[in-house]
Parts: C-alpha cells; structure tokens; sequence
C-alpha cells in the first residue's frame, strides 16, 4: 500500500474524512502525540488499526470527538464528567466512562468502560468535525516504539500500512493525554498527562493517582489500565535517569558517560555547557519541555545506535509527573534520585 503523507489542508482533510467514512485508517495529528484514527463504531476499520500498530487485542483504544454533544449514544456521561469536560475540554484529558452497547467490544477490548477524549489541535478538530464520526485513535506508534510527535516519525512507522498521514507539524505536548477513571468513587489518575491531578482536584474536589504510575507492576498485580501491562517506549539502549540538584547530578551523569563506552547524554539545556565535548542532547529546561522533546530523542538515540543513555529527569510530581512516567518505563525503571 502505498502511504501518502500531506500537509493538512482543506483538500487533504477532506480526503482523509472520506478514507474514514470509508471504513479506513488515518494518521492525524493531536496536541499531544499523532494518533491512528479509524470509525470507533465499526469493527472492521477498528480491527485495521490494531493489525497496522500490531497492538494486542487486550489494549482498549481512545474514542475521539469533536464535542461532549456526541458522546451519549457512547457512553454514560455524569455530572463530574460535565464538570471536567467543560474544564478542560477541548484538550489533553481521557474520561473513562461506562459504555453504551453501541461500543463495538473490539475498540475497548471487551472492558465495560470506553476511554473518550476532545482533543485541542485544530487539525484534529477539523477532521473529526468533518467525519461526523467518533474516532478511536491510538498513538500512531508501532507497538513498543515510542509515540510519534511528528509526521515523520508516523511515516517511519506506518509506511506501507495505512493510505495515509495528515501533517500538522511537531505536536506541542509530546506525550499521551492524562487518562482519568471517572467509574469509581474517587477520579484517579492511570496514566499522567499534561493536565494534572491537582488541576483534576480543583475542579472535581478530589483525585488520586494510580500507585503504579511510578513504579513497576508486581508479580500478579492487576494492571489498572490494560496499557501498564504492556512493555512500552523502550529504546534500543540501555537508560538511566538520574534525578536531583545539577550539583549532584552533573558529577555523576559525567562518572558514568566517561566510564562507559557508546554512551550518550540527554540533560537539561542549562547543564550542556558543563558537559564539555560529551555526545549530549538537549530536554530543554522545564518538565514541559522534557515531555515535548523525550521521545522525539528516544527514537533519535535508537537511530545512533548508542548503547547507554544517561538522561537527566524532574522529581516525579506535579507537572513533571507526565515526563517522569515515560522516563521511567524507557529505562525500565532505573531511575537514581542523588539528595
Ligand atoms: O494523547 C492520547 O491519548 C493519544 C492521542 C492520539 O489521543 N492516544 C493514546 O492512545 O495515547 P493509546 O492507545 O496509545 O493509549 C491509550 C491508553 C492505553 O494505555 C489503554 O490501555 C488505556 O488508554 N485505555 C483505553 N481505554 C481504556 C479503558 N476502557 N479502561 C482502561 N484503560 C483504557
Ligand atoms: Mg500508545
């Protein structure tokens, strides 16, 4: 198959509504990763985007759409919901809800709740507005590779799998939207995103977030999201991050890039010019920018061939909790907090 890849205007938007409408699969873009859209209510176009990612059927995708007006045929939508809807809609925030029967079981994997998300970027927006159709869309990633945050990224991806990419430039969050379970008695956090759970907890009065966010899955442990279970944005090499003041760790990231062979540096802007003529690449300076920049970097450092990435991180909360959760599953965990 042949997969075009076209700047996002009103030709191809109007090419890739059609594609959708006909039961096909799209790669679009989202303010916070590009997705892999295909009609959430027909099984067959769900089932093409499973076999393009080589997803596990026991992953639930995310329905897509342009306004919380189309989601009562979908699933239950209660008060805290609205709530959170009307405070951070469109944008990066998942709401697990109940499902409707209308839900093909292909697209949440046979679990009784559906994952629905508006997304901002004016791209997608567009699309979905001119599909008329819910969408599901996961990252746009083979599976175990990291979510794209270009069109490039998709095309190395994809190629050869779907009809085609709409590209709308570099996304402007850079990992996955919070993925928020509204079906219990208190909204908790499965996976963190750019909008927080104390932003969460201003509006829904509280919020907790899954414990298993920072650490890895015990022996037997329930996955609270299918997604958990799965071995996600691992990169070729071998990762550390380290985590603290620049005065600790700066010492150390260069003990161990002198110690080691094939070794690169991903650090923060203002730590490269102590690092000297060590290979090191920028994460930028905030807990945004590292989120913006990571996996574009990941699949850079894969692209090198490096054997080891030292990588410099955020203290796991608030804002920086989003960054820190990819971080620690790229390097399985192995993350060094120097007090
Ligand atoms: O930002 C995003 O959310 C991007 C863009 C394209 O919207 N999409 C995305 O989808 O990250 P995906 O499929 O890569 O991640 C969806 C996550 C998975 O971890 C999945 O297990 C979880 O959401 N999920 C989806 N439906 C669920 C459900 N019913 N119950 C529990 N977890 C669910
Ligand atoms: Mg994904």
């Amino acid at each position: 198959m042949e997969t075009l890849c076209l700047p996002a205007d009103r030709e191809s938007l109007a090419l890739a509504a059609d594609l959708l409408k006909a039961g096909r699969v799209v790669a679009f873009p989202t303010e916070t990763v590009y997705g892999l859209g295909a009609n959430a209510l027909d099984d067959g176009a769900v089932r093409a985007i499973f076999a393009a990612k080589e997803r596990p059927a026991d992953n639930p995708l995310i329905v897509h759409v342009a306004s919380p007006g189309q989601l009562p045929p979908l699933c239950h939508v209660t008060q805290e919901a609205l709530k959170l809807m009307e405070a951070f809609w469109p944008g990066p925030l998942t709401l697990l809800l109940t499902k409707t029967e209308r839900v093909p079981d292909v697209t949440t994997a046979g679990l009784p709740s559906v994952a629905v998300r508006c997304p901002s970027h004016p791209v997608a927006n567009a699309l979905l507005s001119a599909c008329g159709l819910p969408i599901a869309a996961p990252s746009a990633n083979r599976s175990g590779r990291p979510s794209p945050t270009t069109a490039a990224h998709v095309y190395e991806d994809m190629r050869g799998r779907i009809p085609l990419i709409l590209d709308g430039g570099a996304c402007s969050v850079g990992v996955e939207s919070t993925v928020l379970d509204l079906t219990g008695k208190i909204p908790c956090v499965l996976r963190p995103g750019a909008v927080t759970a104390e932003e969460i907890a201003r509006v829904a009065g509280q919020c907790s977030v899954a414990s298993s966010v920072m650490r890895p899955l015990r022996e037997g442990e329930a996955a609270p999201s299918p997604g958990m279970r799965h071995r996600h944005y691992a990169p070729k090499a071998k990762m550390t991050v380290l985590v603290g003041s620049d005065s600790r760790v700066i010492p150390d990231l260069i003990a161990r890039y002198d110690a080691a062979k094939n070794a690169v540096i991903l650090a923060h802007e203002s730590a490269l010019p102590l690092l000297g003529d060590r290979r090191a690449y920028s994460l930028g300076d905030t807990p945004e920018d590292g989120a913006r920049l990571l996996f574009r970097r990941l699949r850079e450092m894969d692209a090198l061939g490096c054997e080891y990435i030292l990588a410099q991180g955020w203290k796991a909360e608030g804002s920086a909790l989003a960054v820190m959760n990819r971080m620690a599953r790229a390097a399985a965990f192995d993350i060094i907090t120097l007090e």
